[in-house]
């Protein structure tokens, strides 16, 4: 299996980076080949911009958003991992979004409506939050994220999310609980 790391967040000493410690030894063990984008590290151009625009127009695709595409393309499982900021991804991961999961590689349009091009893989996202699992589930912010992300983005692409794990309140709980967090990615389907 080919699995796909999609990772955003700028700080190597944080949770999100130790979930990626994990995750990647858990891919690893399990006899995956693992391919890892660090957004932050590669110094991804999130802006979606003109000169995109002009190139898709001519039906050539910018070299950096290529790369990122012949990825996804190799990929059977795209793992997402980052925090929730503002209800959100953090932009350079949305401007990933934007500029890579362009029309006519990610989807196209029809008579029919709007068409997912991406339907051989699947998906799991691992989100961090500062907010608490009560909160998260009585407020539906949990529903909103899932929709806006699982259904608007990676549905819409034709790619079906198999799993969506949230570990809430990282920066609140205690060590333990952080390490419970940590192993829970040794169990994550792959
Ligand atoms: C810019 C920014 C925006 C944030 N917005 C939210 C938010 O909307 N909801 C939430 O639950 N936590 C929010 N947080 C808290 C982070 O989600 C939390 O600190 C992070 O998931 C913990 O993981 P880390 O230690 O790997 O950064 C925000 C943090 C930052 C820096």
């Amino acid at each position: 299996m080919n699995s796909l790391i999609i990772y955003a967040h700028p700080n190597p000493k944080s949770f999100n980076h130790a979930i990626l410690e994990n995750l990647e030894k858990t891919l690893l063990d399990k006899g995956n080949s693992i391919k890892i984008r660090d957004l932050y590290s590669l110094g991804f151009n999130p802006i979606l911009a003109a000169k995109d625009f002009e190139e898709f127009i001519k039906g050539n695709i910018p070299a950096d958003i290529k790369i990122e595409q012949n990825n996804i393309d190799w990929a059977d499982h795209i793992f997402f991992i980052f925090p929730i900021w503002w209800f959100g991804m953090p932009a350079i991961l949305k401007g990933f979004i934007d500029r890579v999961f362009s029309n006519g590689f990610a989807y196209k349009y029809t008579e029919k409506g709007p068409v997912g091009l991406l339907n051989d893989k699947v998906a799991t996202i691992i989100n961090t939050t500062g907010g608490n699992k009560e909160q998260y589930i009585e407020n539906k912010f949990k529903e909103a994220i899932d929709i806006t992300n699982d259904i608007g983005k990676l549905a819409f692409c034709g790619i079906k999310v198999i799993e969506h794990k949230y570990f809430y309140g990282v920066p609140m709980v205690s060590d333990g609980i952080r390490k419970e967090y940590l192993e829970e990615i040794n169990d994550i389907k792959v």
